[in-house]
């Protein structure tokens, strides 16, 4: 198979982190850096139009950490995709593991977002994972194929590829306990293999981004794996000089 070359792209996920104060800091910053990858940065909802203003120039895109599965209308709290857009919203994280776990998100609403991400011209960051006991298990292929397999009945390869990827094995968030090289590559290369069953050319063009504790430490030795593209960073990328020391790595 011919080898596709994929441009890195490593993706800030600030979660429910942030403050006016310490967003400009961020961007003022950030404006400083140059990143040898593609750049997203996903804002909690209020904060967009400002960090997107503190963006502009930079090569670093904006993006949101969920989206309804809804057009616009009588859904109290939610935030539709059309307003992402319109406030210069290029990407949204879809099925992160705090939603699937925290706010009920089974895999068929993760489908329905990132169908209704793709169908507006978003790009959504699709993440699946397994939990410690399922790992244990010996069942990461089979939850991580399921969850995949979900988005897959309603969004085609080819529309994923526009947007990327995300394994995170839920025991590696935020716990400092990163998938080794090893571990990670072994699911990347069973999610591309999935994706490929399905559409060859778009699999190699797909991005699969890795997540779950990365550090500027480990972030070379996970990149320079052969199917991972890159990673969505959560509480490293809070701090600007850290998440510009994990981009440089993701040459
Ligand atoms: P972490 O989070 O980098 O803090 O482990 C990653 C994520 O949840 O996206």
């Amino acid at each position: 198979m011919e080898a596709a070359v994929r441009r890195k792209l490593v993706a800030a996920n600030w979660k429910m982190n942030g403050s006016s104060a310490a967003n400009a800091q961020w961007v003022a910053a950030w404006r400083a850096v140059k990143a040898p990858c593609e750049v997203a940065v996903c804002a909690p909802f209020v904060y967009l139009p400002q960090v997107g203003a503190g963006l502009a120039g930079t090569s670093a895109e904006l993006g949101a950490q969920n989206l309804s599965e809804q057009a616009p209308g009588a859904f109290t709290g939610e935030v539709a995709g059309e307003m992402l857009l319109e406030v210069g919203c290029r990407w949204v994280i879809v099925g992160h593991s705090e939603r699937r776990a925290m706010y009920g998100e089974n895999s068929e609403l993760v489908a329905k977002k990132a169908a209704r991400a793709v169908a507006l011209g978003l790009k959504p960051i699709v993440c699946v994972g397994e939990t410690l006991a399922e790992r244990d298990a010996g069942r990461t292929l089979e939850v991580v194929g399921t969850q995949l397999a979900a988005v897959l009945s309603l969004c085609p390869v080819e529309q994923l590829a526009s947007g990327a990827l995300a394994y995170e094995p839920v025991w590696a968030i935020g716990t400092g306990r990163t998938a080794t090289p090893a571990q990670a590559q072994e699911v990347h290369a069973a999610i591309r293999a999935q994706l490929a069953r399905a559409d060859t050319q778009a699999a190699q063009r797909a991005r699969i981004l890795y997540g779950g504790s990365v550090k500027p430490g480990n972030a070379g030795e996970l990149f320079a794996q052969p199917d991972i593209d890159g990673g969505l960073i959560g509480g490293a990328s809070l701090a600007a000089a850290e998440f510009a020391a994990i981009c440089a790595a993701a040459t």
